[in-house]
């Protein structure tokens, strides 16, 4: 079986996308069928199996004859499942940093259904235990958090721009992705209709346009290599937006966030996974927002 966890606060987008559903335990989702493409699990159970026990030590000898080393997840039961991690090899969760290599994928995760019965899966989607990523931050430079998006995307997921490669970034201000995407050596157009923090609008390498994103054109620009929108909008505008500039093939990689006020807005999360070469997840660092890439394999 399959179990989908949802991050929190995202059982029913994850409920909404999944198919063949056994059950459901607090924010873990259990299916039958095969693997399935998901955007809104934050950590994915790929062999789960259910383990009756009786006894703490039953239930932890059953576990370490399963793996070495264990992520638990509780939804009731805390104390019981914690008196059975506490049987276990500890886990020291890696802290990465900015595009450090990754930790090995090794990683089981666990959880009790019922106070005799185990949840348990050795293998999962995620080197980080429940698909929890963790960065040794940097709290003094960016002017914003949402610099740990791109971090997450380039350094767990390897989608990232080459040095020297022109992107543009939309909706850029106060300017962590310009500061992030100028750090990685590239050449930045950042556009946004609000100022850019004047500490990012100086570094090298940044130019800063004090316009609305929709009237830019992509004649204005020429060829870019990525192209970045954080832009707070209907997702609607969004998907306009990115068609747009696909149309006139002077870019072909992207990289947005897709933002949501309110409803999670399905239809249109919908025709963005209809796109060619489109992956969309809700990173551990996505609010009520996933990030969609595109990436062409010749790009
Ligand atoms: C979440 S913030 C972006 C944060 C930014 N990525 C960072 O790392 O600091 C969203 C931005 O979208 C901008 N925005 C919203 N509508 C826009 C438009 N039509 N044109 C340009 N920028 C827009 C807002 O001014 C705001 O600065």
């Amino acid at each position: 079986m399959i179990a989908y966890l949802a991050s929190e606060k995202f059982l029913p987008e994850l409920l909404e996308e999944l198919k063949d559903v056994k059950s459901v335990h607090g924010n873990l989702v259990l299916t039958d069928g095969p693997l399935q493409n998901s955007v809104w699990a934050q950590n994915i159970w790929l062999d789960a199996q259910i383990i009756p026990f009786e006894s703490i030590s039953q239930a932890s000898k059953a576990l370490k004859s399963l793996g070495k080393l264990w992520a638990c997840y509780t939804f009731e039961n805390h104390r019981r499942a914690q008196l059975i991690q506490d049987q276990l090899p500890k886990l020291r969760p890696r802290v990465l940093d900015f595009l450090s290599e990754l930790p090995e994928n090794n990683l089981g995760a666990w959880t009790l259904l019922d106070k005799n019965t185990l949840l348990a899966s050795p293998t999962t989607n995620s080197r980080f235990p429940l698909g929890d990523v963790k960065f040794n931050e940097d709290k003094k430079t960016p002017p914003s958090r949402a610099y740990l998006k791109l971090w997450e995307l380039f350094t767990v997921y390897g989608i990232r721009p080459e040095p020297g490669q022109r992107v543009v970034d939309f909706g850029s201000c106060p300017g962590g992705w310009t500061w992030v995407l100028q750090r990685m050596g590239c050449e930045v157009i950042s556009i946004d209709r609000a100022p850019l923090e004047p500490s990012i609008a100086d570094l090298p390498g940044v130019k800063f346009m004090k316009t609305n994103a929709f009237n830019v054109k992509p004649e204005d620009l020429g060829r870019i290599d990525w192209f970045y929108s954080d832009i707070i909008c209907y997702p609607e505008k969004l998907l306009e937006l990115v068609q747009t500039w696909q149309a006139s093939g002077l870019c072909s990689n992207f990289v947005c966030t897709i933002k949501f006020q309110g409803e999670t807005d399905f239809k249109t999360l919908k025709k963005f996974l209809q796109m060619e070469h489109t992956r969309i997840q809700h990173l551990h660092h996505n609010k009520h927002e996933v990030t969609v890439w595109i990436k062409p394999p010749s790009s």
